[in-house]
């Protein structure tokens, strides 16, 4: 299962001890940072809960439903890659001291988990929205409000590792060069890493039922000015920015269906939470009632497995220099 592209590269020593001089001023109260009130404010479709934020492109929903399904996604995705990162920062994050940011970290999930892994460094949360939890948290932990196009409520410098994953329905891809990647690049140290986390919207080796599930969902994705194909551009992306080195990119893929076991099964339950979500206007583009739409997923949950379809997701990590 899966291939590396360029290899996994160790931190020399050299920039291990840089980061780990510019570390020594954390505070893991987080009292630099202040935490700003998130706005409270959600506009309702199809009985399901959006941001009603003015020029956010992201268009996802961000109830109950779909925080369940973030979760369970991250969990999905620690299994498939074994890991939460793939920058070289291990020794540096064991070692403490030093401050990770996510960004559209959503309910926090992977944040979360590395604040109780790491319990002696600082990490925040950033997001346009407060689906993370705010009152119930780890001592190393803050969230921030926070809109990566706006430009982050951080200094110059700040970050020994900015994170983030799963953004790619989030702006269009102009955006991403001229604004989301160099403000990623801003807040982070020299020496420290930027890593970004992408799914493919592309199901492989697809059967014709998921072909015409897959392409409508495209399209719609599309239909918001969002580029969904970031995983083939980033490399150029962090290239171009000209303030990056060690460029690394990695991606896995692993199965959709009961094929694939309890991943397999997890990837399955992920993609029809999606489908499902554009059930409203899937249906009317295939013709079909509600009930029929609901019904033909029987045919998809076994086309994939008939298939052997497969999911794909990319990591690229890279020093900032
Ligand atoms: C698909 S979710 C991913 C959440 C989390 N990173 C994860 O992996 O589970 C995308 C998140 O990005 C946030 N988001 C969208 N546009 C944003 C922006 N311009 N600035 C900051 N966050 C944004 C959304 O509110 C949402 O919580």
């Amino acid at each position: 299962m899966g291939t590396t592209f360029s290899k996994f590269q160790a931190s020399t020593k050299s920039q291990y001890l840089k980061l780990k001089r510019s570390a020594s001023s954390i505070n893991l109260n987080n009292s630099s940072l202040t935490t700003k009130i998130f706005r409270d404010d959600f506009k309702f479709l199809n009985g399901r809960r959006y941001h009603n934020i003015e020029n956010i492109h992201y268009f996802f929903p961000n109830d109950d439903q779909e925080i369940d399904r973030l979760q369970l996604q991250h969990y999905m995705m620690r299994f498939i890659w074994r890991s939460n990162f793939s920058s070289p920062l291990r020794d540096l994050l064991e070692e403490g001291y030093v401050r990770v940011l996510d960004v559209g970290c959503g309910p926090a999930t992977w944040l979360l988990e590395m604040a109780s892994d790491f319990p002696k460094c600082e990490f925040t949360g950033v997001d346009i929205v407060p689906v993370m939890p705010l009152t119930i948290k780890p001592q190393n932990v803050t969230f921030v409000e926070g809109n990566l196009l706006n430009g982050l409520p951080f200094p110059n410098n700040h970050f020994d590792f900015t994170y983030i994953r799963f953004l790619n329905c989030a702006f269009p891809s102009n955006l991403w060069t001229t604004h989301a990647i160099p403000e990623l690049i801003r807040v982070t140290k020299p020496g420290g890493y930027v890593e970004i986390m992408e799914w493919e919207t592309k199901i492989h080796n697809q059967g014709p039922i998921t072909e015409r599930l897959m392409d409508a969902l495209i399209r719609d994705i599309r239909s918001h000015e969002v580029d969904d194909r970031i995983p083939e551009k980033m490399t150029t992306y962090l290239k171009d920015s000209g303030k990056l080195k060690n460029i690394n990119h990695d991606y896995r893929d692993s199965p959709i269906g009961k094929h694939g076991g309890r991943v397999g099964k997890l990837a399955l339950d992920n993609s029809i939470a999606a489908f499902k979500f554009c059930e409203a206007k899937f249906s009317v583009e295939f013709g079909m009632t509600s009930e029929e739409y609901d019904a033909h997923f029987e045919h998809y949950v076994n086309e994939v497995d008939e298939y052997k379809s497969q999911i794909r997701t990319h990591r690229f990590w890279a020093e900032k220099i």
